[in-house]
């Protein structure tokens, strides 16, 4: 794939529409660098050209209740676009800390606000996650007696089987495992709570009491593995696709698998690279989502790497736009202001498709990168 200019992208994304907006370049002088922005019909987002590419929806994470973007008139007007987003995936209400604050006692008041929310907007929702290592409350980490294989176990099923029988068929999927394999050595299982008491059993465990929950209730929602480092081939990957068929061999329930797709510009991995990955998940019977994606930078970006950028977004896109099992793609967050990187990875940000010159509570601005997915799920040529 080749490099494209700025202009090549907002001329490619314009000429797919009837009435395309005139692209514009906006200087941001407010910022340490100039942002480079463009602007595009607004009458036709990201979320409309992914479903007339046969996809599901265009989504985003998105962290309400009780937040600064709940608060962010701005940030929430984007939030509602149904052009821009069919999907929305809660950053945190669903998590154990929050769906399970004291053992066996539940609070599902967030939860359902989100769902309140999403539904009222017309977007689909990937429940996010079960059974995960970090965002554990207390009660599990620092135990008043030590967990054994056991009492661990019932904890786990105990968890999965009131969340997926409390939201049921309102969540299109659940992630049920969330990051279970290590990155180094890459493919080993991560040494957590839930592998340090039950072994690698833990997954299907996780999946086996989701499983019985749906067919008990005859529900819909489909079972997800999500993790990130998975989106090109390498022995982290491998474990994954392990996993789907160890999963299918043993008749527990899979459907999807979550390529979370945290990328860094340029060191994204390829569409090649990507396209590859995705038909390797396929193939295993499951369908695929680009479940968190974005693409950080050392701040501040020059302009070869906001360049570099779009082609990144357009990469990951496209391979999923090319293989007709990944059925959907979601941003973490879409907005600069709320992505997760900053406070993660100390020095960098830029992720995200939008950002606000003027910070919190006031208006929005598209990146290039916008443009770079509207072309990619548009199908305009890229040089290949
Ligand atoms: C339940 O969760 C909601 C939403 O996060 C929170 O406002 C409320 O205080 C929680 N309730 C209890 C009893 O902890
Ligand atoms: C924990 O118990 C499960 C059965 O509930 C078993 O399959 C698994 O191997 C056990 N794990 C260990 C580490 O013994």
């Amino acid at each position: 794939m080749s490099m494209r200019s700025l202009a090549t992208v907002a001329a490619l994304a314009g000429a797919a529409f009837a009435a395309p907006a005139p692209a514009k370049t906006t200087d941001v002088s407010a910022t340490t660098t100039t942002l480079l922005a463009t602007a595009t019909n607004k009458a036709f987002g990201l979320n409309d050209a992914a479903k007339q590419a046969g996809k599901l929806w265009f989504g985003t994470a998105v962290d309400i209740p009780g937040t600064g973007e709940a608060q962010d008139k701005f940030y929430f007007r984007e939030f509602k676009s149904p052009h821009d987003f069919g999907e929305a995936t809660p950053a945190n209400i669903m998590k154990f800390d929050a769906t399970e604050p004291e053992q066996n006692s539940f609070n599902f008041t967030g939860g359902d606000y989100f769902l309140d929310v999403a539904e009222q907007y017309g977007k689909q929702v990937r429940c996010h996650n079960l059974i995960w290592q970090s965002q554990l409350p207390n009660w599990v980490n620092n135990p008043a007696t030590p967990w054994t294989n056991k009492t661990l176990s019932k904890v786990l099923v105990n968890h999965v089987t009131n969340l997926v029988e409390h939201f049921g068929d309102r969540c299109y999927s659940w992630d049920v495992v969330n990051e279970a394999f290590a990155d180094s050595p890459a493919g080993d299982y991560q040494k957590n709570v839930w592998f340090n008491n039950i072994g690698p059993e833990y997954v299907p465990m996780a999946f086996a009491a989701a499983q019985k929950v749906i067919e008990k209730n005859g529900l819909k929602v489909k079972l997800y593995y999500n993790d990130y480092n998975i989106e090109s081939p390498g022995a982290k990957t491998t474990a994954a696709l392990n996993l789907v068929s160890e999963l299918k061999g043993r008749g527990i329930q899979i459907d999807g698998v979550g390529l979370e797709s945290h990328f860094i510009v340029g060191s994204t991995p390829s569409y090649h690279q990507q396209l590859q990955t995705k038909r390797a998940f396929v193939r295993e019977g499951v369908e695929v989502v680009i479940t968190e994606l974005d693409v950080r930078a050392t701040l501040p970006p020059s302009a070869a790497e906001q360049t570099q950028q779009v082609q990144d977004y357009y990469d990951s896109v496209k391979s999923c736009v090319d293989v007709a099992g990944c059925v959907g793609i979601v941003v973490w967050d879409f907005d600069d202001t709320y992505s997760w990187v900053p406070s993660t990875f100390a020095g960098q940000g830029y992720a995200d498709l939008f950002f606000q010159p003027h910070g919190a509570n006031h208006p929005l601005v598209k990146k290039a990168a916008y443009d770079g997915v509207l072309e990619a799920l548009t199908g305009a040529a890229e040089g290949v």
